[in-house]
């Protein structure tokens, strides 16, 4: 079995929820069969029968919102023998300098493997360290002080045991590892400084709570594509705007991974036009509405952009793909059972900057929100087809002083002959004992994708046509 890296983003649970359901339902089938805060280990049932399985996981890291990079897997250690090496107090120093011996022993095959040569070359290589949670004190104390030096200095002598003519490797700021506090390096850097050439690699150290993965990154996110997408568009207001990564993330569990240039999408709230723009990117057949004729205007002009800046084709009466409409029209304007899917972030409310009271949210979700939510599911039912997947994003506010609101999706969606489906299929990753690191049961129904003191908070659900 071939086993992979994936270096999860900031929302980890997020990041691993969408891995889960492509890994279930698209051609990339496989499943992860361990995790932390940071990364997820995965196992394909058949990736590398394919001669060209390397495009194939760029085509993979591509599709996804939540992961940043993905390595191949050469080598694991224990968490027991990584502990003896580098413990937290030295006790016993001989003990300590022969369980070094051991990891160094293991890292010679796992060179060879990274590199297709050694002799003779110069390589340059960085070493980047994931811990189970960037918070630990393991990793800033131990891990980043000693597990790393050590691993720069070994690396470079077996590289040069190897015949290496040069072994150079990439040094993290000094002052982030004397306070302890370090990032892996980000992914536009491995571009930067050439980790993917034969002989440059990223080296990447992978914990959870089982020990350490190793390998070597294949592919990697270019986070600068998305901004520049999201940022250069002529028409853009953060405020109301979801993130690229979630557009993305969102798409993945309309389980539509087939060809996508076949499928049609819907925003029916479509703002700027984030869901459409990185739905098209994606290859898919895209479709949005919106109540305010600006936004529509806005949205059919950053399309005409996204287009012309990544040289495709604008489609045959793409203006004619996007209409003023209040969500009430949305059955009586397009065809019944016409849309293979719909993925939208409806009208959140108002924006607020501080926490309102408990009794005007509750006002303002039975008096506009919750119809507009029914509005939604109503119409949709009409216009999806069967077995069509609605995505959509609902808020979730904190209050001054009761806690957090927000409205019943579930009972909304099931009422209007939805299938509810839970955003993580439970069965399929084995838990963690670290209270930090457990999925519990609020994360498989539906997640958040929020900052921390963000007032509304975005919740996402997905259901399904019956
Ligand atoms: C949160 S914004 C969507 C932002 C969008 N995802 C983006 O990235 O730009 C919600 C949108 O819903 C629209 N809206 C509000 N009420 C509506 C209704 N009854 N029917 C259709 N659209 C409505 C608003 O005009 C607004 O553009």
């Amino acid at each position: 079995m071939d086993k992979y890296i994936f270096v999860l983003g900031s929302n980890w649970q997020l990041s691993l929820t969408e891995l889960d359901n492509v890994l279930k339902n698209s051609q990339f089938k496989g499943k992860i069969t361990d995790y932390s805060a940071n990364i997820a280990i995965v196992e394909f049932e058949n990736l590398e029968q394919d001669k060209y399985y390397i495009d194939k996981l760029m085509e993979f890291q591509f599709i996804l919102g939540g992961t940043q990079k993905i390595c191949k897997i050469f080598d694991f250690i224990h968490v027991n023998t990584i502990k003896e090496a580098f413990p937290q107090h030295i006790e016993k120093y001989k003990l300590v300098e022969k369980k070094r011996e051991k990891i160094a022993s293991i890292l010679g095959p796992v060179l060879e493997k990274t590199f297709v040569t050694i002799n003779k070359q110069s390589i340059f290589f960085a070493v980047s360290i994931y811990p189970d949670l960037y918070d630990d004190e393991y990793y800033s104390q131990v891990l980043i002080k000693h597990f790393l030096p050590f691993l720069n200095k070994t690396i470079m002598s077996i590289l040069k045991k190897k015949g290496a003519k040069k072994s150079l490797y990439y040094k993290y700021p000094e002052k982030n590892i004397k306070s302890g506090n370090l990032n892996p390096i980000f992914p536009h850097h491995l571009t930067k400084y050439g980790l993917f050439n034969e002989d440059r690699a990223e080296i990447v150290f992978g914990f959870t709570e089982e020990g350490v993965y190793i390998g070597r990154t294949y592919t990697a996110d270019d986070p600068n594509f998305k901004k520049q997408v999201d940022e250069g568009r002529p028409f853009k207001e953060f405020k109301s705007s979801i993130s690229p990564k979630l557009a993305l993330i969102m798409l993945n569990f309309l389980n539509l991974f087939e060809e996508r240039e076949s499928k049609m999408i819907l925003d029916p709230f479509v703002g700027n036009g984030t869901i459409p723009m990185f739905a098209s990117i994606q290859g898919f057949q895209v479709y949005g509405s919106d109540i305010d004729g600006k936004k529509v205007e806005n949205t059919i002009r950053n399309m005409n952009w996204l287009l012309e800046e990544i040289e495709e084709e604008v489609p045959y009466l793409l203006n004619e793909r996007f209409d003023t409409l209040d969500i009430r029209d949305l059955s009586r304007h397009f065809q019944p059972s016409s849309f293979d899917g719909i993925c939208t972030e409806p009208s959140l409310g108002p924006f607020f900057k501080e926490r309102p009271y408990y009794n005007e949210i509750k006002e303002l979700i039975s008096s506009e929100l919750e119809p507009l939510y029914q509005d939604l599911f109503q119409n949709s039912n009409i216009i999806l087809k069967p077995r069509g997947r609605i995505v959509l994003v609902a808020p979730v506010f904190t209050t001054v002083d009761g806690g957090d609101l927000q409205i019943n999706i579930e009972k909304i969606g099931t009422s209007y002959e939805f299938k509810f489906i839970p955003i993580l299929d439970g069965q399929r990753i084995v838990n963690k004992s670290n209270q930090k690191l457990q999925l519990q049961e609020k994360h498989t129904k539906a997640l958040l994708d929020a900052k921390k003191g963000q007032v509304v908070k975005r919740k996402i659900y997905v259901f399904e046509k019956k």
